[in-house]
């Protein structure tokens, strides 16, 4: 089996914390490194988060490069901390990372590594896409060499999570999701359609601790308050496992259903800003810009995803 060399961009996250150890529980990624960007918290503790869950795992070798403080134009108008938490990962409590940040800013991280690995990397973006948007900017030749892209984002049928039109990652920055959308890299949308089935249930986080293991713990205690806020206000037993399906893509592909379309985001400012739309009747004559996850077997997906945390809290 061939690993896949992926690089993440994130805003750690509950969500994004739980996609950090899936990958280290899974053979079939390597996981290059981490960067970081400001969304569900600031990006000081979206760094410290990110640093701080690779040390839990005992991955402090992958490097972590920090990244934009702001999006880029409207500053930030909302905040994750009621599902993630004041600190970014709820009620988990780790030490102060030992490990420190590259020293170079993410969007020439992000250049320097794609350059040097052509056709190599594929990149995961499960936080607003700041960074990657400059990096495009600054270095258009990343566009062709980035292997593929795949991206935790939108709503195409279903509702946004922010406002009732868009999801979180892409309302946090429209301008960079356009910049992104139209760069011509070839992109693998993972939207809310999809991640809504993909429900973490108590008695799931109750089966995994079983296992006395810090990892079975910090899953638990980073859930907690992503629970509280479905149970308060979706009324579930549950969170949805948003960033963690990104990794379907590599680890269980058959457990998506995919559909191809030319996907826009509306920047005009107004009521519908941030919102995601494919033209699914074929009406614009745009070409085909993305593939789309529109639907997955929700329930096998979450079953792979304890299944991998028992093997990686029986290590670790
Ligand atoms: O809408 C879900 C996305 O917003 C996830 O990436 C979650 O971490 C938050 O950033
Ligand atoms: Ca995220």
């Amino acid at each position: 089996m061939t690993t896949k060399r992926i690089i993440i961009d994130t805003d750690p996250g509950v969500d994004d914390a739980l996609t950090f150890l899936l990958a280290l529980a899974s053979p079939e990624i390597q996981l290059e490194a981490l960067t970081t960007v400001c969304g569900n918290i600031g990006i000081d503790k979206t760094t410290r988060n990110a640093l701080a869950v690779l040390e839990l795992a005992g991955a402090s070798r992958i490097p972590v490069a920090r990244g934009c403080a702001l999006p880029l134009v409207s500053p930030l108008g909302t905040s994750g901390e009621a599902v993630h938490g004041t600190s970014g990962l709820g009620k988990a409590d780790l030490p102060e990372p030992k490990s420190q940040i590259v020293d170079q800013h993410a969007i020439d991280f992000l250049i320097e590594h794609i350059l040097a690995e052509p056709q190599e990397i594929t990149l995961f973006m499960i936080g607003p896409m700041t960074n990657l948007a400059l990096a495009i900017r600054k270095e258009p030749r990343i566009v062709p060499a980035l292997k593929e892209l795949v991206i935790m984002g939108g709503a195409i049928k279903q509702g946004g999570n922010v406002t009732p039109l868009a999801e979180f990652n892409i309302y946090a920055d429209p301008h960079a999701a356009h910049i992104v959308f139209h760069a011509g890299i070839p992109i693998t949308l993972i939207p809310l359609d999809a991640t809504y089935k993909c429900l973490l249930t108590t008695a799931d986080v109750e089966h995994l601790n079983r296992i006395d293991s810090p990892i079975a713990r910090f899953v638990r205690d980073a859930t907690a308050v992503y629970m509280d806020f479905y149970k308060k206000y979706e009324n579930f037993d549950g969170c949805a496992l948003h960033d963690p399906l990104t990794l379907a893509t590599l680890i269980a592909p058959e457990l998506l259903t995919f559909e191809e379309h030319h996907v826009d985001v509306d920047i005009s400012g107004g009521v519908s800003n941030g919102n995601t739309f494919a033209d699914l009747m074929k009406v614009s004559k745009k070409p085909v810009n993305m593939r789309v996850a529109m639907d997955v077997r929700g329930r096998d997906f979450v079953e792979l995803f304890i299944d991998r945390m028992e093997s990686l809290s029986r290590r670790i």
